[in-house]
């Protein structure tokens, strides 16, 4: 059965595009169904509506960054009508609360641009590099109320150069996150991923 994916996003819209391709392609098990934005000006809604997904934006309704209230219940009504299997956050710069959560528990996941748990937050690609370690990388993981601290599906490392610059090592990062974010959700639609306290179980493999 394919996996009927709804992405939220607030921007560029790169890891959705990725996301799309793999679909189009048949290399994942997957569709998107829909397209939710808390920005109306989303480069990424472009991008779904040019591959003729429904694509569109709902207001956040607040100005601190949650989703929260009525408009959180928007949220989860129109992921709910599309009937979407798993929520994909790409790019989502909204925390995302408890209602939500187990609305869709264990079937949400989250892209991170660091080798989590190192490096939570905002602007993390500068933290890596400010904080000089070698290796950095990218997550995806489960969401849970932990924000950036749910169960690690997958992994990918890239080396640190001394001479990277921020926008250098965010691309670098980047190119594994529209790799690894196609493959998790091929995993889930497969039904590949048990969970076990905090860790996540690939059916198949060993984890490597
Ligand atoms: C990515 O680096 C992702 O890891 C982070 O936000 C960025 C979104 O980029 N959560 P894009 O909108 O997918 O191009």
């Amino acid at each position: 059965m394919s996996c009927r994916v709804g992405v939220l996003v607030s921007g560029r819209g790169s890891n959705l595009q990725s996301i799309i391709d793999k679909c189009e392609s048949e290399e994942i098990d997957a569709e998107v169904a829909v397209v939710i934005s808390d920005k109306e000006d989303a480069f990424a809604l472009e991008r779904a509506r040019k591959a003729e997904i429904e694509a569109y934006y709902i207001d956040p309704e607040a100005t601190r960054p949650i989703l929260i209230g009525k408009a959180e219940d928007n949220y989860i009504d129109a992921l709910k009508e599309h009937d979407v299997d798993l929520v994909c956050l790409a790019g989502f710069m909204r925390i995302v609360k408890e209602k939500t959560i187990s609305e869709f528990k264990w079937r949400m996941m989250n892209i991170h641009p660091s080798l989590l748990p190192s490096f939570k937050g905002l602007n993390v690609q500068k933290k890596a590099l400010d904080y000089g370690v070698r290796f950095a990388g990218a997550t995806v993981h489960f969401v849970t109320g932990d924000v950036d601290g749910g169960p690690i599906i997958l992994q990918a490392v890239v080396p640190v150069y001394q001479d990277d610059t921020e926008e250098v090592l965010s691309m670098r990062i980047l190119k594994e996150e529209h790799r690894i974010y196609p493959e998790a959700i091929d995993l889930f639609s497969k039904n590949k991923l048990k969970i076990k306290d905090n860790r996540v179980f690939i059916e198949g493999t060993n984890g490597e």
